[in-house]
């Protein structure tokens, strides 16, 4: 796969008059805006969406960009988010790539665009020492594959309630201490883990994106022991982020289950660490949000076989 995706990347290119923008204006964002405007922002007005565009790129501090191609009369005719992430290996400090919201006009569909615009951004990004490119499929991973990505492992597991424990050494208190959680985030991964890297600014930023607003400090026998960030779906308590530290995954479970039956959910669902999950969670291949990734050069292929290797855990807050 990695051979024919790299040869196809350096075949891959824009039709003539067209070029590649990485950072759009303002004119290119707000065309951009309208034209995804149904697919993932229908729940605001148009109006209002833009402004939301525009509140993501403000509160991003410089880690998002939108990009795109613009055709010879000006038009955008392809575009996609463009992140800045970092991510921790076994073998240091990674910098990657995040591409979201990949979209063609239906007008302009099926001509190969969105292929040769990430492309293009993949060896613009090479050209910086970006050395992966990550991203989050919602769409048959196929279509990226062809394009050198490979799919890492990922799962989604769910649990009944009335099968967790109970523990009533277990207190939960409702936490906004993004420097306290990031403290606890980053001691949660054992040494050489691959993982993606946050700051306490990131970290705030991508619980507003994911509208996270419930989070918890973990805490047993008064010793934090980590935190939960959670929603709530229709019969599930949805697990977005779980951390802990030095303490069981019994401890953990029995955590979830408080806040589940406190919600009056039965089942508790998400985006376990597969060694916080086993039975009585059910594991899922996951078929939405799937975790690619690919490397850039033929130098860093080996960093794509070892995330698939030794497995790497996104939360549901480091999805773009
Ligand atoms: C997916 C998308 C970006 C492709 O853009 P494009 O510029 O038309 O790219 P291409 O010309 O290569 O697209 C044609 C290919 O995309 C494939 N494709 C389109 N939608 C797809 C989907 N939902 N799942 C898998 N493949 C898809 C088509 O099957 C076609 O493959 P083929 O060449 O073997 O016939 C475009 O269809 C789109 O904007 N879709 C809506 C937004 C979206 O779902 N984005 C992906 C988010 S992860």
């Amino acid at each position: 796969m990695s051979t024919r995706g790299a040869r196809i990347l350096q075949d891959l290119t824009l039709p003539e008059g067209a070029h590649y923008c990485d950072t759009l204006s303002e004119d290119h964002i707000a065309q951009a805006a309208t034209q995804v405007h149904a697919l993932w922002g229908a729940q605001h007005g148009p109006a209002s969406y833009l402004g939301h565009v525009h509140e993501q790129i403000h509160r991003s501090d410089g880690a998002l960009h939108y990009a795109g191609v613009i055709d010879e009369h000006g038009a955008l005719i392809a575009s996609h988010k463009r992140y800045e992430v970092d991510l921790a290996s076994p073998a240091g400090d990674v910098s990657a790539m995040g591409i979201g919201a990949v979209f063609t006009p239906e007008t302009h569909r099926g001509q190969g665009l969105a292929p040769s615009m990430l492309a293009e951004a993949m060896r613009r990004a090479k050209t910086r020492d970006v050395k992966l490119a990550i991203l989050f499929s919602e769409i048959d991973a196929r279509f990226y594959e062809r394009l050198g990505f490979r799919v890492l492992p990922a799962h989604t597991f769910h649990a009944s309630v009335a099968d967790l424990p109970e523990d009533p050494d277990v207190e939960l208190t409702p936490c906004d201490d993004f420097s306290l959680m990031l403290k606890l985030y980053d001691a949660s991964f054992p040494d050489g883990s691959w993982y993606r890297k946050r700051t306490a600014g990131s970290f705030r930023y991508w619980a507003w994106r994911h509208g996270a607003r419930a989070r918890f400090l973990m805490a047993h026998r008064g010793e934090v022991v980590g935190y939960l960030s959670v929603a709530l779906r229709a019969h599930a308590l949805w697990v977005e982020d779980a951390v802990r530290v030095n303490t069981t995954r019994a401890v953990l479970w029995a955590a979830l289950a408080q806040l589940a039956r406190k919600a009056q959910r039965d089942q508790v669902a998400g985006w376990l660490r597969p060694d916080d999950a086993g039975d009585p969670f059910v594991e899922q291949n996951r078929s939405l949000c799937v975790p690619m990734a690919r490397g850039l050069g033929a130098a860093n292929e080996n960093l794509v076989h070892s995330l698939v290797k030794s497995g790497v855990y996104f939360s549901a807050l480091d999805s773009f």
